[in-house]
């Protein structure tokens, strides 16, 4: 077996010119940059809050709950959807993958610290380095907009897949979702960094070294998110390469209303200003905006219209039919 490569959390110039012409260099580079601080940015936590979070993402897209005896993750980044599903009792055994090996390093180490038991590889979803028919599900989060050969993953899932086992991907942006997250982000950030230049206000700018950073980072950002998704051209996807069940379902309306320009803000501030109280406020609101749009508008409104999609799936019991 070939040993995984280094990360490379220091890209030189070189390589990250190189990297807006090449989306998997791009997504490494910036992965692997991102991996040590990846955490902390996203709020992510191996506590109960994530716990639920992932549990519930899987049994919006699946309606239950597993155990399955084996899984492998795809896009792991630091572990978040799989050791969180694991300590939820969804899954027994996990692989972790990711094209960034600073990820896969993470992940293990996430994974060590509370006592799981998962092995990583650096690997393309596009080339999956396990054999057919070797685990129970495979998931993944956030992950399926940065893979360029979205069909060809597909194809790789349900060939490692067991016959009959599920596939659950969560955390992808749909095509209408985007186009209001995007302008509504964008809006947030001029206007906090433009206020913020008065001179009354000016204890809320971030010093503009980071805010160059930032938007060197956003920049790079928009080479790694390739695709948005129409739920039914998703679904489409996974039956083409010939998976079986599938269902795409949609969530987040309001939430995504509330939470992009509130993420876009923190951003745009110095953190030291925003302290507990506002991380409670912005969650809990989130939260219940949420489940309104869970509970309420996903009845009335059409799926197309919310931010977020997973698509779950099987492969045929009967491999024939592949
Ligand atoms: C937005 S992050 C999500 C990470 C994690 N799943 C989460 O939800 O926190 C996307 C991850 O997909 C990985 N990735 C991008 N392209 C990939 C590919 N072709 N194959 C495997 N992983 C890829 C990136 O390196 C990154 O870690």
């Amino acid at each position: 077996m070939t040993r995984d490569p280094a990360p490379n959390p220091h890209a030189t110039e070189e390589q990250v010119q190189a990297a807006y012409q090449d989306p998997k260099l791009a997504n490494v580079l910036y992965h692997d940059w991102e991996a040590d601080t990846y955490d902390e940015k996203w709020s992510i936590s191996y506590d109960q809050r994530c716990i639920d979070y992932a549990v519930d993402r899987f049994r919006v897209a699946t309606g239950g709950t597993g155990p399955y005896p084996t899984a492998l993750e795809l896009g792991c980044g630091t572990g978040f959807f799989l050791l969180n599903l694991m300590q939820g009792g969804v899954i027994e055994r996990g692989s972790v993958t990711d094209l960034s090996p600073g990820m896969v390093e993470v992940a293990k180490r996430n994974a060590k610290s509370l006592g799981l038991d998962v092995d990583g590889r650096v690997s393309d979803a596009e080339r999956i380095p396990y054999d057919d028919n070797s685990f129970d599900i495979v998931v993944g989060h956030a992950v399926l907009h940065h893979i360029p050969d979205v069909p060809a993953a597909m194809r790789e899932v349900l060939r490692v897949l067991k016959p009959g086992g599920r596939f659950v991907f969560a955390g992808d942006p749909t095509r209408v979702g985007d186009l209001y997250a995007r302008k509504l982000g964008q809006l947030t950030w001029w206007l906090t960094t433009n206020v913020t230049k008065l001179s009354p206000l000016s204890a809320w700018r971030r010093p503009q070294e980071e805010l160059d950073e930032s938007s060197r980072a956003a920049a790079l950002e928009a080479v790694v998110d390739l695709h948005t998704f129409d739920p039914a051209k998703l679904e489409g996807m996974a039956l083409g390469a010939g998976a079986v069940d599938v269902r795409a379902v949609t969530e987040e309306f309001s939430a995504a209303l509330f939470g992009w320009p509130v993420r876009t803000f923190e951003a745009a501030v110095p953190r030291e200003k925003l302290g507990f109280g506002w991380g409670m406020f912005a969650y809990r609101t989130w939260q219940r905006l949420a489940k309104f749009d869970q509970d309420v508008l996903s009845k009335v409104l059409p799926r197309d219209l919310f931010y977020n999609v997973l698509v779950t799936g099987s492969k045929p019991a009967d491999p024939e039919r592949l």
